[in-house]
């Protein structure tokens, strides 16, 4: 059986828009109550202007009401799967250093906590 975030995922995966460097991404989040947001990456003509997946998520969970997350999931078709990147890394460990991340792949599943993805991050603590 499929495991239901992979699920999410993927669906996010296929509505990923990504016209310019054809990397499809989908994100899942399993909020603390045990809601699922997903989102995908968003292209733009201005490059620059890209939203990846994992912050699409973060976003979606946010506006809804979530702020604690169990675990993410992040689909691809990297092989080996794609980690979230840095700026991901930065915004996710925003709401939780424990949680699980998995990376999916056509071949086979990564996975981290936060806190093994962004050792040493920048905090809340550190403006106190
Ligand atoms: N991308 C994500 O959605 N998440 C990541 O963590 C890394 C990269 C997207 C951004 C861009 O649309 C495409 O993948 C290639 O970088």
């Amino acid at each position: 059986m499929t495991d239901p975030l992979v699920k999410a995922a993927r669906a996010a995966q296929a509505r990923a828009y990504a016209p310019y460097s054809r990397f499809r991404v989908g994100a899942a989040l399993e909020s603390e109550s045990g809601e699922v947001y997903v989102g995908c990456n968003v292209e733009n003509a201005s490059y620059g202007l890209t939203i990846c997946a994992e912050r699409a998520a973060v976003c979606a969970a946010v506006a809804a009401g979530a702020q604690r997350f169990r675990r993410a999931v992040v689909v691809s078709d990297a092989d080996p799967p794609a980690a979230p990147c840095g700026a991901c890394r930065q915004v996710l460990s925003e709401f939780g250093r424990d949680f699980r991340v998995d990376a999916v792949g056509p071949r086979g599943t990564a996975t981290w906590t936060m806190a093994e993805l962004l050792p040493a991050a920048f905090g809340r603590e550190q403006l106190s």
